[in-house]
């Protein structure tokens, strides 16, 4: 007989969000043990104490684990345990090695599978990468780094202090007098310059193309990349970027490469910006688009480049919730 053990989260204390990430759970340790549903004796959970909206037991047996005996209970409410936490023992009569599952940030509950993982996701801008990336950071638990607001932070403060662009000297001089903060207030992240919070005005498209263009400069990027290896050094956490698997963190424990056509990312920015009032012409966003992505793949130092081990996902056609899926599905085999 083989006992296989598992555990996911979830979001709220919800009867759809439990019957979600049980049938979720099940699945996936079913597909890395290679069961079928039959061979499984009995399924036990077990939930934290905050869960109260549905029996996990019986979310399993609608998700089609019939032939199995199931139960549930609920566990002792213990300080500093992981909330909404939802655990599992298989019992399965063949003899196999176990492959335990932790999805979903119960990962942390396994010292041996709880180091540090760094996860590196690259692509052109609109190609739904940052959203791939923050979708990552909350369902793991980790930090998203945006590096991009870096690299657009400086080119605000370039346009402001009217230094040019392509002035390589006068950045560095720049960025020498100036703080550059990445802070979080509730898992969001703000790019502060001098303390000031310029999170919303990096976006505007004027410092999108100003920020590729300070990129180019060796010097800029030396500095953006120690303040970045620094922070994935210390703790685990994703990271978008354009050169993140390939010269930041070579050695990142996953590395996606995401993109799409010019046309759907132009889309994805004029939406996003008309939604915020922003006034933008859709044919500027794709001219912008076409001619960024060519500056940044074609840069000398650490141009935008799909790292030999990285994995392409194509999002062109599919929505936020089928990408993350796909990464995550990906992730979720290793880990
Ligand atoms: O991801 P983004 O659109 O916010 O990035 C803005 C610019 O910054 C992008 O055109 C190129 C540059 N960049 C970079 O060179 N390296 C990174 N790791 C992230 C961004």
């Amino acid at each position: 007989m083989t006992v296989i053990r598992g555990a996911t989260t979830i979001p709220q204390d919800d009867a759809i969000e439990i019957k979600k990430a049980v049938k979720e759970l099940l699945e996936q340790i079913a597909s890395r043990n290679d069961l079928k549903r039959d061979e499984i004796m009995s399924l036990v959970f077990s939930s934290t104490a905050d869960i109260h909206a549905y029996y996990p037991a019986k979310a399993a047996r609608e998700a089609g684990f019939v032939s199995s005996s199931l139960f549930s209970a609920q566990e002792p409410e213990i300080d500093g345990g992981l909330p909404l936490c939802i655990r599992v023992m298989l019992f399965v009569e063949r003899n196999i090695t176990p492959r335990h599952v932790y999805l979903r940030g119960a990962r942390v509950l396994r010292k041996d599978l709880a180091d540090k993982i760094n996860i590196a996701v690259d692509g052109p801008a609109g190609s739904g990468k940052s959203t791939i990336a923050k979708g990552l950071a909350r369902d793991y638990h980790i930090l998203y780094l945006d590096t991009g607001a870096m690299y657009r932070a400086c080119a605000l403060k370039a346009l402001e202090s009217g230094v040019d662009v392509e002035d390589e000297a006068g950045i560095v001089d720049l960025m020498r007098d100036v703080k550059l903060d990445v802070v979080y207030e509730d898992g969001v992240q703000k790019t502060l310059l001098d303390g000031r919070d310029v999170s919303e005005e990096i976006r505007k498209p004027p410092v999108s193309m100003a920020a590729s263009s300070v990129s180019k400069h060796p010097s800029v990027r030396m500095h953006m990349t120690e303040k970045q290896r620094e922070i994935a050094g210390r703790m685990s956490c994703v990271l978008d970027g354009r050169d993140i698997g390939t010269v930041v963190l070579p050695e990142a424990d996953f590395k996606f490469y995401v993109t799409a056509s010019p046309r759907v990312r132009a889309q994805r920015r004029y939406a996003e910006l008309t939604a915020k009032g922003y006034a933008v012409d859709f044919d500027e966003l794709l001219q912008e688009i076409i001619r960024r992505d060519e500056q940044d793949s074609t840069r000398a130092l650490a141009p935008l480049k799909k790292a030999d081990d990285a994995v392409v996902v194509d999002t062109s056609d599919l929505t936020i919730e089928e990408s993350l899926a796909a990464v995550e599905k990906i992730i979720g085999e290793k880990i």
